[in-house]
């Protein structure tokens, strides 16, 4: 049974009717443009075929009631006393918390919720969770749909409710996703492209069963190199400058402040011209510019972790495969592949033997799909 009915048949038996609404909010892969969103630059992500799904229905007073499949939990909060604790329920609450706070009305709703996004492997499981949540609130309340503004205010969930420091990447591309295509985001105007994957062509996502330790401070840490440098050139942000610009002034940084700033700076380069090379189908500058993002997270802004590096080399030299990279926020997670669809079951069985025979972990491989952002997939009302 799949998600869409799995949820409306259980909202269904829960409460006695069928929902009014289901909604769904995907997951992403990012394709290439690691660290530059917080940098005011640009990425290239995909939403993918994985996602949160919601069955609810509006409730007549100011109460948000949602079941788990997942976590096979019931929670209940009032949109008037909203308070933090913690587990799945704070991303609808904290979503409610942004919605408000921006001066939307909310009405309350019966929910059913389950998802297929991995948690913890790097693919947005929490962007497609407050996305899924903006999606409902926006049925329910009766406001109008903008994926720019809806990403905002998930990505404010996100930092001021459930704490993650996070930047604009993953609600956009779980907001704006379009089915087929890979979006350029420009990170600092939320301005979006839609570019098509090049034909014949089958993006794997392969999670080396790893996951970040202590994220958040690494996280934090690469965050604040990235200000600095930034502040050292008296910009807003590395989006300000130019690998010449920084090259003049290596010898005024301290190395590892250098390696970074080069890193989103060429990243930022690498994401335009990857964009480039899909709108013309060109899967092998494609392939090279991944595996140049690869080499300068590993080496220069070092945020990969041995096991990425293996799944990378088992990737790479698989035939039919036009390169691969670590993705999402690194030390531990996933990687991505750009391989020729007719090839890639084969591929995906290889990478995985040999990933395995090398470190010994099973990896868990999904050749994905593109889809839609946020949306509602059936309503009564439509
Ligand atoms: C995490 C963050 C994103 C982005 C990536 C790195 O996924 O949530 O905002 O910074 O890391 O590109």
């Amino acid at each position: 049974m799949n998600l869409h009915t799995r949820v409306t048949a259980e909202f269904t038996q829960r409460f006695g009717s069928p929902p009014g609404a289901i909604v769904r909010a995907p997951g992403r892969v990012n394709l290439i443009g690691e660290h530059t969103d917080y940098n005011d630059g640009f990425v290239l992500p995909m939403a993918i075929d994985r996602a949160i799904w919601i069955a609810l229905s509006p409730r007549p007073d100011r109460r948000v009631a949602a079941h788990s499949l997942d976590f096979n939990a019931t929670a209940e909060f009032d949109l008037d006393r909203l308070e933090k604790q913690s587990g799945w329920i704070e991303y609808l609450k904290g979503v409610a918390w942004a919605l408000q706070e921006a001066g939307h009305p909310l009405t309350g709703f019966n929910a059913v919720v389950a998802g297929d996004v991995p948690i913890g492997a790097g693919l947005s499981s929490s962007a497609a969770w407050e996305l899924a949540a903006a999606r409902a609130f926006a049925f329910t309340s009766g406001f109008e749909w903008n994926a720019a503004q809806m990403a905002l205010l998930g990505q404010r969930a996100e930092n001021k409710w459930v704490g993650v420091n996070c930047g604009i990447m993953d609600q956009m591309i779980s907001a704006a996703g379009q089915a087929d295509h890979a979006l350029l985001i420009d990170c600092r105007s939320l301005a979006t492209q839609s570019v098509p994957l090049p034909p014949g062509i089958a993006v794997v996502v392969l999670d080396t069963s790893t996951r970040r330790g202590l994220v958040d401070s690494a996280y934090n840490e690469r965050r604040a190199q990235c200000e600095a440098v930034a502040q050292f050139f008296g910009v807003p942000a590395l989006r300000d400058v130019t690998l010449d610009q920084l090259n003049e002034k290596r010898d005024q940084l301290d190395r590892v402040a250098y390696r970074r700033a080069r890193h989103v700076i060429s990243e930022n380069d690498r994401t335009v011209q990857a964009a480039e090379a899909m709108k013309h189908g060109a899967a092998i500058e494609l392939g090279q510019l991944m595996q140049l993002s690869h080499m300068s997270m590993r080496d220069d802004f070092e945020i990969s972790n041995r096991e990425l590096n293996i799944m990378v080399e088992c990737a790479e030299h698989q035939s039919g495969c036009y390169g691969a990279r670590m993705t999402g926020g690194g030390f531990g997670g996933c990687a991505v592949a750009l391989v020729r669809q007719d090839t890639a079951e084969v591929f995906s069985a290889s990478v995985a033997a040999e990933y395995e025979d090398a470190t010994g972990l099973k990896p868990n491989i999904y050749i994905c799909m593109a889809t839609n952002g946020a949306e509602i997939v059936q309503s009564e009302r439509a």
